[in-house]
């Protein structure tokens, strides 16, 4: 019994590295700009960048939910509480209101895994400010 026991946390352990593994997202930002032609229509990025229908994206990896300053959330947005990690924004961009019910992204989420990862890389090309991310 002890054995089936240990063998089945081994398998936990192995499922739970699967699931935190892609969170290193390895997408292609180049890529990613085009899909971005999506969120453009609500979000502006990159320097001078403004609020539109949706907050400016700067800097939006690893950015606490419902921040940037002058942009009027959603409390659904305000109080979830999310940080915006890579692996937070793959689900969040899959399906946004699923995530966050209520959210007033009116926006039905990218169905592919590459189209995520990639715009998820290209946002991670901006600094808080907009400018380029130095290597
Ligand atoms: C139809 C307009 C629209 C589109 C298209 C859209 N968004 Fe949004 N987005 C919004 C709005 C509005 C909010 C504010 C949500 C709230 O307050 O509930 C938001 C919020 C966000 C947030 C949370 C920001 C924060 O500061 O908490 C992220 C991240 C985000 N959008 C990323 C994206 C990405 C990436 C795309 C393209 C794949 C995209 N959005 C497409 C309107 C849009």
């Amino acid at each position: 019994m002890k054995r089936v026991n240990g063998l089945t946390v081994l398998a936990t352990a192995a499922l739970a590295l699967a699931f935190v593994t892609p969170a290193l997202a390895d997408g292609d930002p180049a890529k990613g700009a085009m899909v971005f032609q999506k969120c453009h229509v609500c979000h502006e990025i990159g320097p001078g960048a403004k609020n539109s229908i949706g907050p400016v994206l700067n800097g939006v990896v690893g950015r606490h939910s419902g921040i940037y300053p002058g942009y009027s959330y959603s409390d659904a947005n305000k109080k979830s509480g999310i940080v915006w990690t890579v692996q937070e924004l793959q689900t969040y961009l899959q399906n946004p209101s699923k995530l966050v019910p209520g959210t007033k992204m009116m926006f039905p989420g990218l169905n592919k895994k590459s189209d995520i990862d990639n715009v998820i890389a290209y946002l991670q090309t901006f600094d808080k400010d907009g400018n380029p991310v130095k290597k």
